[in-house]
Order: C-alpha cells, then structure tokens, then sequence
C-alpha cells in the first residue's frame, strides 16, 4: 500500500482546505456534476475528474466504486438509482467515515487487492483514482476478475499528451503516473477491454489533458 498517498487522503482538514483553493464550483460544473444535486458537506471532500452517470448503462445490479473517497458517485448514483447495490472501497479511512453517511456497503482496501469473487460487479467506477495506482497491470487484471463478461468499466484520469518525464511519483493531481492516451488504449486492449466511447478535455494546463472513457470487458 502507498502509506504516501494514504497519508495524503486522510487528513480530511487538509483535503478541506485545498479543495478550497483548487475545486470552485466552476470546476465541479466543468467536470459534469449539476451543483445543485450535491450536499455542500460532499463537495468539501471531493476530489472527482468527471461525473461517470451519463457514461453508466446500468443494465446490471451490482456496482464498485474503487477509490470513492466521501461517495459523491455512490450519492449520485443512489439517487437516481436506489434499487442498485454499490459497494465502495479506498485506502483512506477518514474518507471512507464520511461515505457511510451514504452508503453501508464500504470496504477499505487496497485497490490491487480486490476480496471479491471472480465477475460479481456488471459495472466498476475509478474516477480520479487509476494514476495513483503503481502497478496498472495488475489493477487491470484485477479489475477483469472481478467484472462480470460484458461489464462496463468508467475510468477518469489525467494524462500527458507527450512523452516527456514528470518527476513526482505521487500527489494530489496523480501527475508523476500518469500515461500518454496512445499507451493506455494498448494497455486496456491488451488486458482485455473494449474501447466504448470517451471525452476529453485536450489541455487542463500545458500538456495535461483529461480523459473519461466507458470500457466494456470483453
Ligand atoms: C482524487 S481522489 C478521488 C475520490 C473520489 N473518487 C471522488 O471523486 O471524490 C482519489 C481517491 O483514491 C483513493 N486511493 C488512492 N490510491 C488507492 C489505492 N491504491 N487503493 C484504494 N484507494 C486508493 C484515495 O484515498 C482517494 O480517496
């Protein structure tokens, strides 16, 4: 487990704090999510890169948020959905002691280490979560296990449009570990997802965009 990463996700003052400074309600509006839908106490803690509802066929029943922080996702899909079972997991505790306000069903883990049976989720949802991961690989694998055949996977992230160096191994914007589009879409064929359908937002500052794309396990 990345006791950086863990540190940086549990001191929820903190997060407050800079979530201030970095998340206006612009940013939130930019990501996709209607303001009005959200608690002002869910927006405080939020770290999310973009709304995954309007990329979510729901045709299944059970659901995984890896890394879901305080729940924005899990509240939203709720909402709209309440009949669907949503199980959450992160390494952050603090966070996860927020998100039971919404949801029961919360497992903090380590996302590499998945404890659930082979293709019991038809959907799973990583936003703002795939860049902290080291070992991507082995996420991918993970995730494919645990998808049923056919199952949707929403992943937000960063990316780098050219293959230059970033230093920074890991904080808060997943800088240091993020890909270029061209290696991720060789690396999710190469572990057995099907490219669906994709936003982007070209450059969110000088050589980092934003993506959001719908995989479907094959
Ligand atoms: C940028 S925040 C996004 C949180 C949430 N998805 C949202 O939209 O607000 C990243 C989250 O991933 C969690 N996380 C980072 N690395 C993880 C790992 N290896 N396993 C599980 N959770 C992880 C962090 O604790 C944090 O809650």
């Amino acid at each position: 487990m990345n006791q950086e990463i863990m540190y940086i996700y549990s001191d929820l003052e903190r997060l407050k704090k800079l979530n201030k400074v970095l998340s206006d309600k612009f940013f939130f509006e930019q990501r996709g999510y209607v303001l009005e839908d959200i608690p002002d106490y869910l927006l405080e803690l939020s770290f999310p890169v973009k709304n995954p509802l309007p990329f979510l066929d729901m045709e299944g029943n059970n659901i995984l948020d890896i890394g879901c922080g305080s729940g924005l996702d899990i509240y939203l899909i709720k909402k709209k959905f309440p009949d669907k079972n949503i199980i959450g997991i992160d390494i952050s505790l603090p966070l996860l002691l927020e998100a039971k306000k919404i949801n029961k069903e919360l497992v903090c883990s380590e996302a590499l280490e998945l404890s659930f049976k082979d293709g019991i989720f038809s959907t799973v949802i990583m936003n703002g979560v795939f860049n902290l991961i080291r070992d991507k690989e082995k996420l991918l694998i993970e995730i494919n296990r645990v998808l049923c055949n056919g199952g949707t996977l929403f992943i937000a992230d960063i990316y780098k449009k050219f293959n230059f160096i970033i230093s920074s191994e890991a904080d808060l914007f997943n800088i240091g570990q993020c890909m270029m589009l061209s290696e991720l879409y060789k690396m999710f064929k190469n572990y057995g997802f099907k490219y669906e359908f994709g936003e982007y937002e070209r450059e969110i500052v000088p050589g980092i965009g934003i993506f959001a794309i719908k995989w479907r396990k094959l």
